[in-house]
Parts: C-alpha cells; sequence; structure tokens
C-alpha cells in the first residue's frame, strides 16, 4: 500500500502587511528586510480568523479537488505552533466544522517542522494500513504571539494554512520516503517561554512579554543551513535518489538566505527550488504545503515528479519527505463534477451549523 497526495488547498487571509508597514511600527526598512530575509510581505489574520478557521478553509479546498467527502477521512492532523487553545486540539474543532464524523483527529507539535512531520505520521498510518484517508494541515496564526516592538522577530512571520489529502492505494509512487530528526538541546534557540506548565500564564508572564515568541537568530540561521541538505540528502538516499532527480525541492519557507545556501549546497538550480517566501514570510508548519498547493496551481508537478519537502524549526527539528507525484497537472476550467462536490461541502457545512444551532436550543 502506498501513500498518494489525492487534493491540495490552502488559505491565506486577506489582510496584507508591508514592510514599509513595519518601518511604522518597529526600526526597521523594507531594503533590511529584503536583503536580510527576502520577505515583502505577509498575510495576517483578522479577528475571528483562528489557525481552526484557517484550517478548515484549506482542508475544505483539499477535500474538493480531491473528490473525497469529509465522511470518508479516517484521520486529521493539524501540524500547529499555534492551537486555538491548548486543549481540545484544533484537529477536533476542525473536524467537528468539516462535519468529517468517522475521522480521528490529533495535533501534532514540531515547530515549523510540523507539516512534514504530521505528513510523516500520515503517511506510515496508511501505509500500515490502519487508515485510507488521512487528512494533514499545517495551520498557523502566528501573529497572535509575535511580539509586535521585537524587530528581531516581528518582520520575519505570517499567517496561513496549508492541507493534503492523502490517500492509500495499490499504485507505485506517492510518498517515497521520510526522515524525521530532533535535537531537544536547542530548544531555548526558538521557543514561547510562558502559557504552558512551567510557566502558566501570571502578571509576571505578561509584563515581561513572555508570551511571545522568542529567538536566538544567528543560532537558528546556522542550524538550518546544516540540516536543509543533510535531511534533503538522507530522504533521497532512502528513496534510492540523488540530487539529480529533483524536479522540486520545497523547503521551509524562513529566510531567503537560508534557501540559497541550500541551493548551493544541493547544486540545484533556482528553477528547481520553490520559493513564495516574499509574499507570506515565514508562516511555520503552513509554509510547506501552502507552497506546494501553488506549485501545483503553477503546473510546477506533473506525473512522475519528484518533490522533497523539507522541513526545520524549533524543538528543535528537522525532517523530508521524497514524494513521486501521480496526480494529473491541473485543469483550469471547474467541471459539474466540482460543482456537484461543492454542493456537497455546502450542505456538510449546513448540518454541522444546524447540529450546533440545535444543541444550542436545547442547553
Ligand atoms: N531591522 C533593522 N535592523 C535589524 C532588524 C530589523 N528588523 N533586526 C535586527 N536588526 C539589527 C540587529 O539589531 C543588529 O544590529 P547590531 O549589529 O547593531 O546589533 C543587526 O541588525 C544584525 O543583526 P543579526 O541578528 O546579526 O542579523 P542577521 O543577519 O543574523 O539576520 C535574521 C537576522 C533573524 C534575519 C537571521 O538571523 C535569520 O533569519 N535567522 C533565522 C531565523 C529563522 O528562520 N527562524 C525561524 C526558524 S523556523
Amino acid at each position: 500500500m502506498r501513500a498518494h497526495v489525492v487534493g491540495w488547498g490552502k488559505y491565506v487571509p486577506d489582510r496584507v502587511l508591508t514592510n514599509d508597514d513595519l518601518a511604522r511600527m518597529v526600526d526597521t526598512s523594507d531594503e533590511w528586510i529584503v536583503t536580510r530575509t527576502g520577505i515583502r510581505q505577509r498575510r495576517i489574520a483578522e479577528e475571528g480568523e483562528t489557525t481552526a478557521t484557517m484550517a478548515v478553509q484549506a482542508a475544505r479546498q483539499a477535500l474538493e479537488g480531491a473528490g473525497v467527502s469529509p465522511g470518508q477521512v479516517d484521520v486529521i492532523i493539524v501540524a500547529t505552533a499555534t492551537p486555538d487553545y491548548l486543549f481540545p486540539s484544533t484537529a477536533c474543532l476542525v473536524q467537528d466544522a468539516l462535519g468529517a464524523t468517522r475521522a480521528a483527529a490529533f495535533d501534532l507539535a514540531a515547530g515549523c517542522t510540523g507539516f512534514v512531520y504530521a505528513l510523516a505520521v500520515a503517511v506510515a498510518m496508511v501505509e500500515a494500513g490502519a487508515v485510507r484517508t488521512a487528512l494533514v494541515i499545517g495551520s498557523e496564526t502566528l501573529s497572535r504571539i509575535t511580539d509586535w516592538t521585537d524587530r528581531n522577530t516581528c518582520v520575519l512571520f505570517g499567517d496561513g494554512a496549508g492541507a493534503v489529502v492523502l490517500q492509500g492505494g495499490p499504485d507505485d509512487g506517492g510518498v517515497l520516503s521520510a526522515v524525521l530528526s530532533a535535537d531537544g538541546s536547542g530548544a531555548d534557540l526558538l521557543m514561547l517561554p510562558a502559557g504552558g506548565s512551567r510557566l502558566p500564564a501570571s502578571h509576571h508572564t505578561v509584563s515581561e512579554r513572555l508570551h511571545f515568541i522568542k529567538m536566538q537568530g544567528r543560532d537558528v540561521f546556522r542550524f538550518a543551513v546544516r540540516v536543509i541538505p543533510t535531511a534533503t540528502r538522507e530522504v533521497l538516499r532512502r528513496a534510492g535518489l540523488s540530487p539529480d532527480d529533483i524536479t522540486l525541492l520545497i523547503p521551509h519557507q524562513a529566510n531567503g538566505r537560508i534557501i540559497e545556501s541550500a541551493m548551493k549546497d544541493l547544486k540545484l538550480p533556482p528553477e528547481k527550488v520553490y520559493n513564495n517566501l516574499e509574499r507570506y514570510g515565514n508562516t511555520s508548519a503552513a509554509s510547506i504545503p501552502v507552497a506546494l498547493c501553488e506549485a501545483v496551481e503553477e503546473g510546477r508537478l506533473g506525473p512522475g515528479d519528484i518533490v522533497i519537502c523539507v522541513g526545520f524549526g524549533a524543538g528543535l527539528t528537522w525532517g523530508a519527505v521524497a514524494i513521486r507525484w501521480t496526480r494529473p497537472r491541473p485543469v483550469a476550467a471547474p467541471t459539474w463534477r466540482q460543482f456537484l462536490r461543492r454542493l456537497i461541502y455546502l450542505w456538510a457545512a449546513l448540518r454541522s451549523w444546524l447540529r450546533r444551532l440545535w444543541w444550542w436550543i436545547r442547553t
């Protein structure tokens, strides 16, 4: 049994925050941000938009594209560092909103490597025969844990969500290999110090701004530059491939200079490396699925192509997956089938809403 990516979707909030906007908030400039990071703008969630609501939007698109109804989903994994609540899991909120009543649901925390971790876990579940259809989502509302007075970090992050539908099947291809790694000794290089059981919310944690991202930028940079090529080579080796076989490398979108360094190390030309950093900034666990979704939409992946997704982040964690793409290139015009699917989704959403209303009336 092989796990194939059969659907993909993304959601980014409408609100755009440019580098010039940031220069009015902290002591920075468009020139500094572009040359040091490659980022020009990022999306920021509106009030009322959360990690769960964005995940639902991306998931609906992915399910619709796959022609899979919410009722067919066996498991939902949401990779996130910014869950709606510490508990219940964001995945359970997504499960309810989609009406995916048969699905098990859980969150996965591996920082910006979250999506790669979640994908690897879902693939293992599919290959073991434990599930047939998995919905894997990376969703983040980093704007809510960003210190908008700290120029070292606030220029880097953005909000968004991406999702893929994985399905087991007998055909060759699909996810070929995965590699997951961690080094907890680097935990303090990138963290959200307060709000957990070690440092619960208090006047002190709030006044010391401990509910915001703290990062040792240079150390994280050095770590990222080292692990992207290592993880990429290892995942290729496990799949019996070499860097020459790569059609498209999708690295975690954190910093243009990190991506350039990986490109050089792996001797990949720019057209083989996906980069949408300038439009979204670092969206953590959402960055790879959003990039994958855009790469497919742009027609950059076709049947037989090899795509490598490689991530790194808080933990420290890093990892990669190698996929032999088995889906046809997307067609632009919507078909009557897609129209029917949309109707089914509307009905599922309405049903979930009516259930909630009924529950509210009764209690
Ligand atoms: N605007 C203007 N100046 C800034 C600035 C900003 N937004 N942020 C920092 N600076 C200043 C610093 O204060 C420092 O000034 P100083 O020399 O007077 O002390 C100077 O710029 C250089 O700072 P430094 O931290 O050495 O810059 P850098 O070249 O390492 O770039 C990062 C900083 C954060 C862009 C870079 O380290 C990075 O991208 N690290 C990885 C972060 C990451 O990817 N995190 C997520 C991982 S999932």
